[in-house]
């Protein structure tokens, strides 16, 4: 059992597979021309799994594929099939964009839940976001998920004065499809411009729905990083990541890996255990997973506490969302 000074317990780990993406997000990368990390640098299949049945020896239950994009690595389906013998429960954030494409593979893996990042309803906002104009593919890659019975749930990064309007739309969506739509406060990142004036709070988004509908709490899951809300008459359900009104660090038991094999202790943490080049160095790594995880921090890292409006972003020190997978 992998456990930090708090006591908590790490069970689910974070693999990023590639800090490469077919969208071009600009709160989520740096710039267009950004350099990718080489393949050599990247964690090969055969590293992957050695690193991840560690992890699931020492207590991991859930094991989630991250990016960038995690399903533009051309390995993605080896690595999917294998991870999926573990015997955890599999999951996998995506923008979506090659779904139709590795159905097949993701079915065969037995893949049960899918997060898809979806910002807007609107194509033309997608563009902008995106940079990609590839909004009807990523609804229909959704309507694909449902109709093979896979959970969806849509991220949508909240950012005051881009996509706040859109969220009675997204509630809207949750009327008839069974698919939880969260909320994300927008965090700050190296490179993303983050201000604190661009977050919608949980509370402002609360208030947005409450406008409209009858909203009622249910009873959260334990180490939930959402807040989960239902509106009578609606089959699907809305929630809200509020990191930075409301953090949830209390209940932590996020792991992350780098798509460089480094390990975070904290999506904030400013330090990082190369734990591929230990592996590649015939080193023992269950030691350093376990000093990694007795460094983590109360909350957020150690780098800012809730007050949110206080932060000065210029001073975090952390990688780009791109090279983290969230
Ligand atoms: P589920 O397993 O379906 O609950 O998904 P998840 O929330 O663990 O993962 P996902 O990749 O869908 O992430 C959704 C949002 O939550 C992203 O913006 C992540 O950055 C954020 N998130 C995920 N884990 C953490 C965490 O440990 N701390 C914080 N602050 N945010 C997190
Ligand atoms: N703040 C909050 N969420 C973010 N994501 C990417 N960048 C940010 C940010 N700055 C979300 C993506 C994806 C998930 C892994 O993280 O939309 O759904
Ligand atoms: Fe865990 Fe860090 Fe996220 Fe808090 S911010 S929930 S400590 S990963």
């Amino acid at each position: 059992m992998i456990k930090d000074t708090f006591g908590r317990v790490h069970d689910y780990l974070r693999i990023s597979l590639t800090d490469n993406c077919n969208l071009r997000c600009f709160y989520c990368m740096p710039e267009e021309n950004y350099a990718f990390a080489p393949a050599s640098k990247l964690m090969q299949v055969e590293e992957i799994e050695t690193i991840a049945k560690l992890f699931v020896a020492n207590g991991v239950k859930k094991i989630r594929l991250t990016g960038g994009e995690p399903l533009v690595r051309k390995d993605a389906p080896r690595i999917i099939e294998s991870l999926g013998k573990l015997g955890v429960e599999l999951a996998i954030t995506t923008n979506g964009v090659r779904i139709n494409e590795m159905l097949d593979e993701l079915l065969a893996a037995n893949i049960k839940a899918i997060n898809i990042s979806l910002d807007t309803l609107q194509a033309d906002k997608f563009l902008k976001i995106t940079r990609r104009d590839l909004y009807h593919r990523v609804r229909s890659n959704i309507e694909l998920l449902l109709q093979h019975g896979i959970r969806v749930k849509i991220n949508v990064v909240v950012m005051k004065g881009l996509n706040e309007n859109e969220i009675l739309d997204f509630i809207a969506l949750t009327q008839h499809n069974t698919i939880e739509v969260r909320f994300i406060e927008f965090m700050p990142f190296s490179g993303n411009n983050w201000t604190s004036n661009q977050v919608f709070t949980l509370q402002e988004i609360l208030l947005k729905v409450a406008s409209k509908y009858d909203v009622l709490p249910v009873q959260p899951e334990p180490n939930d990083t959402s807040k989960k809300y239902m509106i009578p008459g609606h089959v699907g359900s809305f929630a809200v990541i509020s990191t930075m009104s409301s953090p949830f660090c209390e209940t932590c038991n996020r792991m992350r890996l780098t798509a460089d094999g480094k390990l975070k202790n904290c999506l904030f943490s400013k330090e990082e255990t190369d734990l591929l080049g230990a592996l590649r160095a015939g080193q023992e790594i269950l030691p350093l997973i376990e000093d990694t995880i007795m460094a983590k921090a109360k909350a957020l890292g150690g780098q800012f506490s809730g007050v949110f409006e206080d932060i000065d972003a210029s001073k975090l020190k952390n990688r780009s969302m791109i090279t983290i997978g969230g």
